[in-house]
């Protein structure tokens, strides 16, 4: 027998890092989890305070803070430093690639090879940065991407037409950020198409405006900053659903942050979109039938996200 306890890592232990390790503890994710953030206390008493909810965890789980040679032999390590800038993720790039322009060398270099998944905004642009600088296969860094905003999709369609979000699959594509937009065309309900229900059933999905459920969805996360300046328990989860996904090499379609190779005609570009995740990471990419108005859509995020990219230098 080969049993192996399941080790992750979180880099920055803010608002954002904290909840991935208590979502990751309360979902029984994994069995071990390292914080590591330049202010040492934080770290320590954010580990201490996810330890006060292990006893409630569905699992042994132990959540300490340390060093980055703590992360040497971790499977996954998770990005989340940096801090969020009202109403402009892309406003936060210069510091953020600052700030893995320090951390990803230093975790390479203690002879980590498992997988990277960034959270840290913006997030595209970010996982792009991490790829190179960490030199790791594409397909082991992994962006959140536009997984949280399609989840976000998912409750707006539910609230507009009362149908459970589990029913519903739906994505928001592109961009982690304003020039993101949702795949409507391709929207399905219980196996059904959007559009066909819409028809069909105008009584319950007749009201349903694409280009207002897309921004919506695009500018939920602002929503949720508003009244409480963080965002934090949507991305943990989906964080937490991605780091499942792959050590239980579930094969599940899931929107992440992942790089393009030809795919929709665009490569060398990491953006939102849905993607098979296993054991390997990002084991390929989705290819959906958009209409011509969403592939206009998406060459816009596209060049938005490439425009960012080549502005860092990376
Ligand atoms: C979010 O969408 C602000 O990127 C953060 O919740």
């Amino acid at each position: 027998m080969n049993i192996q306890r399941k080790k992750m890592g979180i880099i920055g232990a803010g608002h954002v890092g904290s909840h991935v390790g208590l979502v990751l503890s309360l979902q029984g994710v994994c069995d071990e989890i390292v914080m590591v953030d330049i202010d040492k206390e934080k770290a320590f008493s954010q580990a201490l305070d996810c330890m006060d909810a292990a006893p409630f965890c569905p699992n042994r789980v132990t959540i300490t803070s340390g060093e980055m040679e703590d992360l040497k032999d971790a499977d996954m390590v998770v990005i989340s430093v940096g801090s969020i800038i009202a109403g402009d993720r892309l406003a936060e790039r210069d510091i953020s690639v600052g700030l893995v322009k320090q951390v990803i060398p230093d975790l390479m270099k203690t002879g980590f090879n498992g997988f990277i998944l960034v959270i840290t905004n913006p997030c595209d642009i970010i996982t792009y940065a991490v790829w190179k600088l960490s030199g790791l296969p594409s397909h082991k860094v992994i962006g959140t991407g536009t997984g949280l905003d399609s989840s976000r999709l998912r409750r707006i369609l539910s609230k507009h037409s009362g149908v459970d979000p589990h029913s519903i699959d739906a994505y928001m594509i592109g961009e982690h950020g304003d020039s993101q937009f949702a795949a409507l065309s391709c929207a399905t309900f219980g196996g059904k198409k959007m559009t066909e229900l819409m028809e069909e059933k105008p009584e319950v999905f007749g009201k349903l405006d694409f280009d207002a459920i897309s921004h919506e969805a695009a500018q939920a996360g602002w929503e949720v900053f508003k009244g409480k300046k963080s965002t934090e328990f949507g991305i943990a989860c989906t964080l937490a659903r991605l780091a499942n996904a792959i050590y239980r090499n579930e094969k599940k379609i899931f929107p992440v942050s992942a790089l393009f190779n030809g795919e929709y005609g665009y490569s060398g570009v990491y953006a939102g979109v849905p993607a098979v995740v296993g054991k390997d990471g990002v084991e390929y990419l989705i290819e959906l039938p958009l209409s011509e108005d969403e592939k206009k859509k998406l060459d816009f995020t596209m060049t938005t996200i490439k425009k960012h990219v080549d502005s860092t230098g990376l």
